[in-house]
């Protein structure tokens, strides 16, 4: 089907770690490499990231090269994919103030994805600001400005997927069928796991200061995998363990592969077997982070080493995301001037 467009998004609002790797990179970069589509787009969503730092400009600033340094070194290729920034395509913004004609407020207060936000940031306890809970329809416009056809996300873009396709269809039964529909690819292999924290916890995150980022040191990596929660009740060598809410085990079960087994780990062939070894009862925690930084440190070291030859010449980075941008900017003003000549808003033309 070569009349697929597919469109990526990350909000720059930290460093990439190791569950955007598995969560949505590794995806994003396989899907880019079957060059099965007419057009792929990767967004860096500098605007939707301010709708809950607006108070923190330098951190989404900041950010903006990190993620396209982090996008870069783990295979995103401007030759084939233009990635670009999202607050530099004004059109993006003047196709939401559009769009929130077709939206209603209850369906912005029932979408699941927000709803959780809302109820995880203390910073909007006191009040909600409306740019947070219209960004589901900014990301309709990102989506539909390119008539990206698929957008390959995690469960929680769902809803924002399905607020797009309502929009799609409202705009076309009531103008003219300017805007395509979307398909979200969710990753289906294991890779997709959601990884919880190096602590234990279920969430990833930068202010919980339990992540591997890819830009990490080898001894950052290898410190944070020390100091990794492990099952609480596997007290002595020979005690049998718990694999399921271990997240070393959860890590081994997403990046080791069957090399590293045979590099590092040669009594074992695969996960299946140092798993079925841990819980038995003698395998000692020590051994199995020992080979968890190895296999970490084996799949990040080529990241890393790229994002460092790329972060020593950031103008040419920038330049890739400019001329990303131009090209971007083209597609969407065509878009945004079907939808105003849909609207009947073309009085110059
Ligand atoms: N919501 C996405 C995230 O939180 C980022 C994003 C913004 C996006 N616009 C998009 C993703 C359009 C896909 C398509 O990471």
């Amino acid at each position: 089907m070569d009349d697929k467009i597919v469109l990526t998004g990350i909000r720059p609002t930290g460093p990439l770690h190791i569950g955007h790797l598995c969560g949505a990179l590794y995806n994003n970069v396989s899907i880019q490499n079957k060059q099965d589509y007419k057009h792929m787009y990767g967004m860096i969503a500098d605007a939707q990231g301010l709708t809950d730092n607006f108070d923190d400009p330098d951190k989404v600033r900041n950010n903006v090269i990190e993620v396209a340094l982090d996008m870069l070194a783990v295979g995103y290729d401007p030759e084939k994919t233009t990635v670009f920034i999202q607050s530099e395509i004004p059109e993006l913004t003047e196709l939401t103030f559009y769009y929130m004609n077709l939206v209603t407020l209850a369906r912005l207060q029932r979408n699941p994805t927000v709803k959780n936000e809302i109820g995880q940031k203390e910073k909007f306890a006191n009040g909600l600001p409306v740019g947070f809970l219209t960004y589901p329809i900014s990301q309709a416009a990102d989506i539909t400005a390119f008539k990206a056809t698929i957008v390959p996300g995690g469960e929680d873009q769902a809803p924002m997927i399905e607020q797009t396709n309502e929009i799609v269809h409202k705009f076309n039964s009531i103008y003219a069928p300017v805007l395509k529909p979307v398909k979200i690819i969710v990753p289906e292999s294991n890779l997709a796991a959601r990884l919880p924290g190096t602590d234990g916890n279920a969430k990833m995150g930068k202010s919980l200061n339990n992540c591997i980022y890819l830009k990490d040191s080898a001894d950052t990596i290898a410190a944070q995998v020390k100091s990794m929660f492990t099952d609480p009740n596997h007290l002595r060598v020979e005690d049998p363990g718990n694999t399921k809410d271990n997240p070393v085990f959860i890590y081994l079960s997403v990046f080791a592969k069957p090399e590293h087994f045979a590099a590092f780990m040669p009594d074992y062939a695969n996960y299946e077997e140092l798993a079925a070894h841990y819980e038995r009862g003698g395998l000692g925690d020590v051994k199995v982070k020992k080979f968890l930084n190895d296999v970490l440190q084996e799949t990040l070291r080529p990241i890393r080493e790229k994002r460092e030859l790329l972060a020593r010449d950031p103008a040419s980075v920038m330049e890739i995301l400019r001329v990303g941008t131009q090209k971007a900017r083209a597609v969407a003003t065509e878009t945004l001037s079907e939808v105003k000549h849909a609207m009947k808003l073309d009085y110059f033309d």
